[in-house]
């Protein structure tokens, strides 16, 4: 059997060629060390994630089992009280809602280059990307950005759990206390409304007050999914935008390229979430025992959707190992970065603008941008990004 350990440094250095071979030669994966199965080709995870009947989320997307009884966000939740709480959310997360930062977006990022313009250097990662998202979110659940720091310490310790990594007290202790601090921003928001006072406009308070069907999310779903959206849409776009940079800098011609028709940013951004998906794969179980190319799956196993694989399977995309600007947008558009079905990512159309507006004015306002020196990959997990990103220019 193909080895395969996507907690290995072996793996994380080059996923593209472990991808490979999975595809090729053990499309259904199981591991021994780990005892769940992963699957790679586009068809089969994309058939998968379809099928909420049989591949179940009520176990969660990561690779320990978590409580059904304890769901309490979208992610962990099959239809139809999945289409139930979706509909909710997609009421409080208007397109309009997330128009609606793009000039909070556009001044943050200014700003942030200003400042670092001088400096001809910085860590892309710590000095910049990974602070944009954590201020939109905080923007648009509308709590004080100055929290920030806070929040990402709370979603390093709450992310590693997707991965049976973290200290189960302090894990436990984090959610607490995340679930505390935005207990008391509802509990704001309800003296708004018992003294009759009009709500902030913002995602709690909407998340308060939408309702379907005469029904509304009740306390705990409101904390699940806010807590969820720390964890699902901070660290994920910080690595979009440090791997989209990373990618583009190591090729001279694709960086002239989308400098001379910036109209190519948002081809670059879906080329950048095929060829190096930020999510590697996430989990599904089934509700049956399956059978599927001649490898028994038993009931209740946790499967990965390996989304990375997928994304470069041959079967589906042309010269999938070329990272290629010019890329047909309608098939670099069909990955599977963002999930697929019923689970796609909620996110998705805000992690594009943040990176389309993060991107071009780092390609616009630092001239000469360069790579400097050895970048540092992210400890190995269902996640592939940066942990350090030298970057330079010409002051
Ligand atoms: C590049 C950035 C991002 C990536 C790669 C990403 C990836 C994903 C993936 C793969 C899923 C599917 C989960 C599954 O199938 O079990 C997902 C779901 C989700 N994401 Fe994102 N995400 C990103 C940014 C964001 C942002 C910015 C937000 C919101 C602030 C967000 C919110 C969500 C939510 C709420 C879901 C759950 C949808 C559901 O279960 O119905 N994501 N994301």
């Amino acid at each position: 059997m193909t080895d395969f350990d996507v907690k290995s440094d072996a793996f994380q250095q080059d996923p593209h060629a472990t991808f490979r071979v999975l595809r090729d030669a053990c499309p259904v994966h199981h591991s021994e060390k780990y005892g769940f199965f992963s699957v790679s080709r586009y068809e089969d995870v994309k058939a998968i994630l379809r099928d909420t009947k049989m591949w179940s989320s009520k176990f969660g997307p990561g690779t320990d089992y978590s409580s059904p009884e304890a769901a309490t966000a979208l992610v962990n939740v099959d239809p139809p009280e999945h289409d139930f709480q979706l509909r909710l959310v997609n009421k409080a997360f208007t397109r309009k809602s997330i128009d609606a930062l793009e000039p909070a977006i556009e001044t943050f990022v200014a700003d942030s280059i200003e400042r670092l313009k001088p400096q001809g250097e910085c860590d892309l990662m710590r000095d910049f990307a990974v602070h944009l998202p954590l201020f939109v979110i905080s923007t648009m659940l509308g709590v004080d950005p100055k929290d920030s720091p806070m929040f990402r310490k709370w979603v390093e310790v709450l992310t590693l759990g997707t991965f049976q990594d973290a200290d189960p007290k302090v894990h436990a202790e984090t959610g607490q206390a995340l679930a505390a601090y935005f207990m008391r921003e509802i509990e704001k928001r309800q003296t708004l409304i018992n003294e009759g006072k009009s709500l902030p406009d913002d995602l709690i308070s909407r998340m308060l007050t939408t309702t379907e069907d005469g029904q509304q999310l009740d306390i705990g779903q409101v904390i699940g999914f806010i807590s969820f959206l720390l964890i699902a849409g901070s660290g994920t776009t910080t690595m979009l935008i440090c791997n989209t940079v990373h990618e583009l800098l190591q090729r001279p011609h694709q960086l002239d390229l989308v400098r001379d028709d910036l109209s190519l940013v948002p081809v670059l951004i879906e080329e950048s979430l095929r060829y190096r998906s930020p999510v590697h794969g996430l989990f599904r179980t089934n509700n049956e025992d399956v059978s599927l190319h001649g490898v028994e799956i038993p009931k209740d196993s946790k499967v990965m959707c390996l989304f990375g694989a997928a994304n470069l399977d041959d079967r589906e995309f042309s010269n999938p190992d070329t990272f290629d600007v010019t890329r047909d947008p309608a098939e670099a558009r069909k990955h599977l970065g963002f999930g697929w079905g019923a689970h796609i990512c909620t996110g998705a159309p805000l992690a594009r603008m943040e990176a389309r507006i993060a991107l071009t004015a780092l390609l616009t306002e630092l001239p000469g941008f360069r790579l400097n020196g050895e970048p540092v990959l992210t400890e190995p997990s269902v996640l592939y990004g940066f942990d350090l990103l030298p970057v330079a220019w010409d002051v």
